[in-house]
């Protein structure tokens, strides 16, 4: 399992199906219970807990177990320009879907990051999967770069020069699991109604800035 090729610099992400981390309901039990909890759940999104300190992980083994093997794939691909931000649980229903605004249009994120998406329920077409498009994501370096500080506003950051028919709608069963560079356009899909439900946990990482020395030598070689 560990020796998964994640082929995030040149396509920008990959999906497993199957479900390769064995999740069964007793993650889904730790999901509930942080899903509920007020320290996790009190953080201005909505539908949304989230952890910020690993140290938290170990009142919740199985999840901590599933956190542990997305590193292990990580170390495997020698994704070392990384550092672990946060975990998020959220569930995505009709009564938050909003057409037309972030993330329900292609966009990439301002702040670039590295996620492993993981679906804890079947998510078909209805369930607002995550829809991306194969692309080299530092094509896109440079228009995140030139976001101004008010992109949110403007959704600036929404990307226009792909057809919608180019982007893949990434459905699956419990486990499946997408790992993806925020560079990469992609979008939220449709919510299609009440019983559309996209449960997901979510572990972010930030990429690194560049030290000093490291530009230095980007620009003299
Ligand atoms: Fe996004």
């Amino acid at each position: 399992m560990e020796e998964i090729n994640l082929s995030i610099k040149t396509e920008g992400y990959r999906k497993i199906d199957n479900n390769i981390f064995n999740l069964d309901n007793k993650i889904l039990n730790e999901f509930e219970l942080i899903y509920n909890e007020k320290k996790y759940s009190n953080n201005g999104h909505e539908n949304t807990s989230i952890i910020n300190n690993i140290n938290d992980l170990k009142n919740f083994p199985y999840v901590n177990k599933l956190f542990r093997k997305i590193l292990d794939l990580v170390k495997y691909n020698k994704i070392s320009n990384i550092e672990f931000e946060d975990i998020w649980f959220v569930k995505s229903v009709e009564s938050i879907y909003e057409p037309k605004k972030l993330p329900y249009v292609p966009h990439i994120d301002k702040v670039r990051k590295f996620k492993a998406m993981i679906y804890l329920n079947n998510v078909t077409l209805d369930d607002g999967p995550l829809y991306m498009t194969k692309i080299n994501p530092n094509l896109y370096e440079d228009f995140r770069k030139n976001l101004k500080p008010d992109y949110k506003i403007k959704q600036e950051n929404v990307v226009k020069n792909i057809n919608l028919s180019s982007y893949k709608p990434l459905i699956g069963k419990l486990g499946t699991t997408i790992f993806f560079d925020t560079n990469t356009p992609h979008f939220a899909g449709k919510l299609s109604s009440e019983k559309s439900l996209r449960k997901i946990i979510r572990i972010n990482f930030k990429f690194k800035k560049k030290s000093l020395l490291e530009r230095l030598k980007k620009k003299l070689f």
